[in-house]
């Protein structure tokens, strides 16, 4: 068979693990492979790459994607469905695999119901996809946080200072949640969980007058204040209506000091957490999701993506992509993190 393969929304640890296990587990079963460049765009204008095995040699511990990516949305581009048919039946695919968050998925949904024979292949950082009980690059992400927040104690302590450190996660706080637990956090704030600024305050002066005058605040770029408690920013919007979120930091910190009196700083880790090697655990959910991928094609479950479940690898339709999206249990949150901050 003739596959295509692109990487779609922003970059991930372990993408090219995933190719590189969809090409040699191709290769052994006879297919031939094409890559699109940029996520869909590749695919709406005809961008090509060569793919073979020799291609993915090394690729396994580096970051990012050697497809490159994108966000781009070919329902949102003019006659862009029926580019992305041309391309497909220019470069004689007869199935593709796609990488990719809930718009790239979401987008190879539409494309299965207007025929095309496609895979999915669930991936972000976020975690936050409900099909599958996680993402390769989540784990990733996660020990970069963790990293950074052992750092920044050190000039917490060695300043007294409230230090906010604002981690990924637009509608779901897994990273926030696992790395301020795993970091020793004060406090976490999550999308799931509406803050208020004069709370959070009041419990970083109730630990200073206990006598510990260093705190480490993990805010999830996607924390809301409680309506009426502070005023936020919104940015520009992408080609899938998301806003550009970063910077709920600044201003939780801005008004910390202002309510604490104590000296706060803020560090925003942004894309640090997608960058570099992918961790062993992310390597390997990614190459079983690569290996599956490539076998349901050859199975023909097209319209289907692959997820983990209960450990194994399992085959959903495609449409649970765009379902509801997985959040922090609110019970887990106060069962795990809050009993430490209280
Ligand atoms: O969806 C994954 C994610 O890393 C989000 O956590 C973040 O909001 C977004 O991507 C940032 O995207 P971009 O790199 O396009 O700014």
């Amino acid at each position: 068979m003739r596959v295509g393969v692109l990487t779609g929304g922003g970059d991930c640890p372990g993408l090219n693990a995933v190719i590189r296990a969809v090409v040699r587990k191709g290769e052994r079963l006879g297919d031939t492979f094409v890559g699109f460049a940029d996520g869909w765009k590749g695919v709406v204008e005809n961008k090509t790459l060569p793919l073979d095995v020799e291609r993915c040699r090394g690729i396994l511990p580096k970051g990012g994607t050697i497809l490159g990516s994108s966000r781009t949305n070919p329902y949102k581009l003019d006659g862009g469905p029926q580019r992305v048919q041309d391309t497909l039946h220019a470069n004689g695919v007869d199935a593709l695999v796609a990488i990719g968050g809930e718009d790239t998925l979401g987008v190879a949904n539409k494309l299965w119901a207007d025929g095309v024979q496609v895979v999915g292949v669930p991936k972000t950082i976020d975690n936050d996809l409900s099909a599958t009980e996680l993402t390769f690059g989540f784990h990733t992400a996660v020990q970069i946080c963790v990293d950074a927040i052992d750092r920044l104690h050190t000039t917490a302590e060695s300043h007294d200072r409230v230090i906010v450190c604002e981690v990924m996660g637009r509608h779901a706080g897994w990273i926030a949640t696992y790395a301020g637990i795993a970091g020793g956090a004060a406090e976490i704030l999550i999308p799931e969980e509406e803050f208020d600024i004069n709370e959070v305050a009041d419990y970083i002066k109730r630990r200073h007058e206990a006598g510990r005058y260093a705190s480490i605040v993990v805010v999830a770029e996607g924390a809301k204040p409680k309506e009426g408690t502070m005023a936020t920013t919104s940015g520009e919007v992408d080609a899938f209506g998301h806003v550009r979120l970063g910077g709920i930091g600044n201003l939780v910190a801005e008004q910390l000091e202002r309510l604490t009196g104590f000296e706060t700083r803020v560090t925003i880790l942004g894309h640090v957490q997608r960058g570099g090697t992918p961790t062993a655990f992310d390597r390997v959910l990614a190459t079983r999701f690569g290996i599956s991928a490539i076998e349901a094609v050859h199975d023909g479950a097209f319209g289907q993506m692959v997820a983990l479940r209960a450990g194994e690898i399992v085959r959903v339709p495609l449409a649970e992509a765009v379902a509801e999206l997985k959040t922090v249990d609110p019970e887990l949150f106060q069962h795990v993190a809050v009993p430490f901050f209280g």
